[in-house]
């Protein structure tokens, strides 16, 4: 008999049994289907970056709704890294129990949570009273095309010190109780810009060559890797091909 003639399968018994609605395992994380929450940012939180109920309630709505994993919107690991204010930030570590709040709140629907750890660089995304004061870091002293933000090509020292800063956020995330953390290599933002042959015009060991230009994100991994272990989630939002970015 084909499925056609079988009056017991019904479009709904064939939605449960298809695979998207099947367990997702990765190394370190099982995820219950494999319906993930991209990466949507909303300016729902305070000027300081500490996290709001918004965001919360926010959250909440996609977990009750079914999704297995929130990948969560751009969180940056430093407050130079954001793109403008009003995003929730993990660069304190007084701010681990908000993000615990809102791992627990998640994870009564049986969603897992995915903190994307990221710094903007020099592509800050919207003009306004927090971009124009401060001085943006990058791997190029080339400025932002977008808006002509002006930037400088970040020291060996200044690498190290951003390096660091996406370790301890990793670390935070984890003692948060968070499900991994994604590093948000796309877009444009920084770890973009040290990969980007449009952008990065370094000649250190931080540009050039393609194993040059992959070097901070690989050392970010690392550092990663040294502060957390093996143990916890990591994964990599990463651009296949970029056009806007790079005049
Ligand atoms: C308002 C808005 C905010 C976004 N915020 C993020 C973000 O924080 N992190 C990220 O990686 N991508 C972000 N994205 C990109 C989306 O995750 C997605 O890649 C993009 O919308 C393209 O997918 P789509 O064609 O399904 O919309 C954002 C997109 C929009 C429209």
């Amino acid at each position: 008999m084909t499925e056609a003639m079988d009056q017991s399968v019904t479009p709904a018994t064939r939605a449960s049994s298809d695979v998207i609605f099947t367990p997702l395992k990765f190394n370190n994380l099982e995820v219950k289907n494999r319906i993930f929450r991209s990466s949507v940012s909303g300016r729902f939180d305070n000027e300081d970056g500490s996290l709001t109920q918004t965001r919360i309630n926010w959250e909440c709505k996609f977990a009750k709704g079914g999704v297995g994993a929130i990948i969560s919107s751009y969180v940056p690991v430093l407050m130079e890294g954001r793109i403008i204010a009003g995003y929730a930030t993990i660069h304190r570590d007084d701010f681990i129990p908000y993000w615990q709040k809102l791992g627990e709140a998640v994870r009564s629907f049986d969603c897992k949570f995915i903190m994307q750890l990221s710094h903007s660089g020099r592509q800050m995304d919207i003009p306004g009273v927090h971009n124009y004061v401060r001085p943006t870091l990058s791997s190029t002293s080339k400025k932002e095309t977008l808006h002509g933000f002006l930037c400088r090509a970040m020291t060996i020292e200044e690498i190290h010190y951003t390096i660091d800063a996406f370790a301890k956020g990793a670390w935070r995330a984890r003692e948060a109780g968070l499900d991994g953390v994604e590093l948000h290599a796309a877009n444009g933002y920084l770890f973009t810009q040290f990969l980007s042959s449009g952008i990065n015009d370094r000649t250190d060991d931080y540009g050039g060559s393609l194993a040059n230009r992959a070097r901070f994100l690989l050392d970010v991994i690392s550092a990663i890797r040294a502060k957390v272990g093996s143990k916890f989630h990591l994964q990599c939002r990463a651009v296949g091909e970029e056009r806007q970015h790079t005049r």
